[in-house]
């Protein structure tokens, strides 16, 4: 708990007046700019853009939002007809950017953000919650002490501050690295429980080239200024991978470091990971092939394609492959037949990785047929 304590001390205190030792120069679109008061754009202590990848209609979830830019500009991109949730464990963040909301609300002409107080790690407990029936039940002894434990646990389950799978993306602007070490695992599998299948998390950060010694990580100045929590650049994408998320993508990776310690380089990176790859595999004979250019790849489930071999996949990968982020590398190929949904056997893993072309054709299929007058640009083939 020290490092928090350290971490809610210092973004306190940065949310009354601007620590410029907090802030990484980041070019936002000045079109979202104007709507937001001068006071949140100032207090800004984020290292990357992660709003750039939210999308109309959408519900976006901001986490560490400070005071609330991130949000106020999502809150445009996905216009009246989504919703923004900023959440931050820090009461004079959270004051500033919810006395900003209705100001940000009148300019754009209509509200769709809200602010939630909770620790980013533990995204079902809301302490406002908490705190108010804490009130009605004060700790002053062992047994209160306990039943205050139960309590949490029966708030996280009855009303949680995010619900499961109700979110579209988990948007954050440096604050992972802010969680302590021991907590990080079950902050990533937070982020993959709120997210709706087929979600996405789109996350910038600050990262380590090489792994933080201890000694850096145990000084709460270098921690809570965003530098030594950094997981490392591998680090940071086995995590998301290890919580059960696919298609992970370096979306930015700064070149030059934000800062460098003792010679470890510290920069800011956006990745994007999905959610969804996980479900029962159906047999319905559809096939792809990787289109290159590498000569072989490796997905998050541990199929390994060849350029151009037309493989065997079910068809939970199928689906999943005609989506971003795989969609532009495959090429796609549904049997003649249909196999419906109702009669599909459950895919045989232990069978030849290969789809041989008749499998999709039908062993009986023998076709002869005219030139194809659409086969080629222009018309004519030879
Ligand atoms: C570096 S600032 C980034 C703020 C904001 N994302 C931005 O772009 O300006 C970190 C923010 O995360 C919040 N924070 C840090 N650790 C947190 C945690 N474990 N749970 C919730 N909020 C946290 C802090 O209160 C602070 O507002």
């Amino acid at each position: 708990m020290k490092t928090e304590h350290a971490v809610k001390d210092r973004y306190a205190n940065a949310a009354k007046a601007q620590e410029p030792a907090l802030c990484c120069p980041v070019d936002y679109d000045p079109q979202y700019l104007k709507a937001i008061p001068a006071e949140v754009i100032e207090r800004d202590y984020g290292c990357g853009d992660p709003s750039k990848h939210v999308r109309p209609g959408e519900t976006v979830l901001d986490l560490g939002s400070g005071t609330g830019k991130i949000c106020f500009i999502a809150s445009q991109v996905v216009g009246p007809g989504g919703r923004v949730i900023g959440v931050d464990m820090t009461e004079d963040m959270l004051e500033v950017a919810r006395r900003n909301a209705p100001v940000v609300a009148t300019n754009i002409g209509f509200a769709n953000v809200e602010f939630r107080k909770g620790r980013i790690q533990d995204l079902a407990l809301d302490l406002e919650v908490l705190d108010a029936e804490l009130k009605k039940r004060p700790i002053s002894d062992a047994a209160s002490f306990l039943a205050a434990d139960d309590l949490a646990e029966e708030l996280r389950i009855k009303r949680p501050l995010v619900a499961s799978d109700s979110v579209d993306v988990v948007v954050s602007n440096c604050v992972l690295n802010l969680v302590e070490a021991g907590t990080k695992p079950q902050l990533f599998q937070e982020i993959f429980r709120v997210l709706k299948v087929g979600g996405r998390a789109v996350i910038s950060d600050i990262v380590s080239d090489e792994e933080v010694p201890l000694a850096l990580q145990n000084d709460p100045e270098l921690w809570s200024g965003c530098i030594s929590g950094a997981l490392t650049e591998e680090g940071f994408l086995q995590a998301f991978a290890d919580a059960g998320f696919y298609g992970i993508e370096v979306l930015k990776f700064d070149m030059q470091p934000w800062r460098t310690v003792e010679g470890f380089e510290f920069r800011s990176m956006t990745i994007q990971a999905f959610k969804g790859k996980q479900g029962p595999c159906f047999e319905r004979n559809q096939a792809v092939i990787y289109r290159g250019p590498f000569k072989e790849v490796l997905d998050d489930d541990g199929h390994r394609m060849e350029r151009g071999i037309r493989y065997a996949v079910c068809d939970k990968t199928y689906n999943l492959y005609k989506k971003a982020p795989y969609a532009a590398f495959f090429e796609f190929i549904d049997p003649i037949e249909e196999i419906p949904h109702a009669t599909a056997k459950p895919f045989d893993s232990a069978r030849t990785s290969r789809r041989h072309p008749k499998e999709t054709k039908g062993q009986k299929y023998n076709a002869t047929t005219q030139t194809n007058s659409q086969c080629c640009d222009g018309g004519n083939c030879c």
